[in-house]
């Protein structure tokens, strides 16, 4: 059985040999979806009969969003100190430890809820790819539960066992880099893509968070770093060094980072949902996009520092705030947000790529930013398979 969509105004395939500028744009197009990949696209009036025929009536189709940095193994909420901060109050990661109390509390049954009810919300908001992290455990049990439930939701699972210093070790930050590296990665590591560290003042160091990702790294994990979120800091330097996939936040940067991150294969991922929910400036895109630094744009979606799910909220918030186009934020959606977990399967729509996409209630990617908070996906495509 394959499925042709056809009578598409506007197909971005992030393949520029494909169509016009960057985001290599069809117009009047079709797209063939076979076994779950991509087998044809082209213009709509040399498509060929298909089993099966689905109309855009015009609209746009795009890529499925990749969402490659958020935070969905958790329980409770926070939204009393997201009150707090909106009148006045401060962020500085503190929160966490109240985080990782109920997710200690909370059975596997709820955890899953949780984790399983927030892919679907993205999912109906065009996220076909979501990386979850791990980290609010903090202990081998919980950590290596926390992966293997995000495991049941995506392949792109992250070890966080260094995202703050539990409370029962505050003396000891030693020792629980030594937990973090021995018996904590040998038990998040069969679960685990990749191993990230939270590297900023209050929660890890440059040496070591170099410690912990250098043997995630010899235990096979990739690496990606939570860097320069609340201040200037060693973390992107440490990201390029080690050869990271992607460094996130990149809130604050020198000269010399920028210039890091341009030499290097290292993605900057900014996350502008945490700038917007922790009233904090928001990172300059337009600066690492001059720099010709690669950008991915995600959520960081978790109960403390950015509890959104929306990656059109992100493209919306990367033009109005960041310097982005709206061209710019939905590569950085989707073929940005596949660099930054290294997969050159997802993120473009040309043959033999995944078929994950998403029909917009909109002739153009332009209304993405142009009609913010406005709910515009009006199909979404996983594996081939149209949800609903
Ligand atoms: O990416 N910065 C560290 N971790 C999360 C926040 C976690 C929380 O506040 O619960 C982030 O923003
Ligand atoms: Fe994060």
């Amino acid at each position: 059985m394959n499925l042709l969509i056809d009578n598409i105004g506007e197909l971005v395939t992030n393949e520029p040999r494909m169509g016009k500028g960057p985001l290599g744009i069809v117009q009047r197009a079709a797209i063939l979806v076979e076994d779950g990949t991509v087998a044809w696209v082209g213009r709509s009036a040399y498509a060929q009969p298909a089993d099966r025929r689905l109309d855009a009536e015009g609209a746009a189709v795009l890529p499925g969003f990749v969402d490659s940095h958020a935070h969905l193994v958790f329980a409770g909420d926070r939204a009393a100190e997201f009150a707090a901060r909106m009148a006045g109050e401060r962020y500085n990661g503190g929160g966490i430890r109240t985080t990782v109390a109920a997710t200690r509390a909370a059975s596997d049954d709820d955890l899953r809820d949780t984790a399983g009810r927030l892919c679907r919300e993205a999912l109906r908001q065009g996220t076909t790819t979501i990386e979850i992290k791990s980290g609010y455990g903090l202990s081998v049990t919980d950590e290596e539960r926390s992966l293997r439930i995000g495991r049941e939701f995506t392949d792109e699972t992250t070890f966080l066992g260094a995202h703050v210093v539990p409370a029962e070790y505050a003396d000891r930050v030693d020792d629980y880099v030594g937990l973090v590296c021995g018996p904590m990665l040998r038990a998040a590591a069969p679960y685990a893509r990749w191993i990230d560290v939270f590297c900023e003042q209050g929660a890890f160091d440059a040496d070591h968070s170099r410690a912990i990702l250098t043997v995630g790294q010899a235990a096979g994990l990739g690496v990606r770093v939570h860097a320069n979120q609340l201040g200037a800091g060693p973390g992107v330097r440490l990201a390029v060094e080690l050869g990271a996939a992607s460094a996130d936040h990149c809130t604050h940067l020198s000269a010399s980072d920028v210039d890091a991150l341009a030499s290097s294969s290292t993605v900057a991922t900014l996350l502008p949902g945490a700038e917007f929910s922790t009233r904090s400036p928001y990172p300059d895109a337009r600066r690492l996009l001059d720099a010709r630094v690669t950008v991915a744009l995600a959520t960081d979606c978790n109960p403390g520092s950015s509890y959104t799910s929306s990656m059109p909220f992100c493209i919306a918030l990367a033009v109005r705030e960041m310097g982005m186009t709206p061209a710019e934020a939905v590569w950085s959606a989707t073929a940005g947000g596949a660099k930054a977990l290294r997969r050159t399967d997802i993120g473009v729509l040309r043959p033999g790529a995944r078929a994950d996409l998403t029909v917009l209630d909109a002739p153009s990617h332009l209304h993405l930013a142009y009609r913010p908070g406005v709910p515009l996906i009006r199909h979404v495509m996983h594996n081939g398979v149209l949800l609903e």
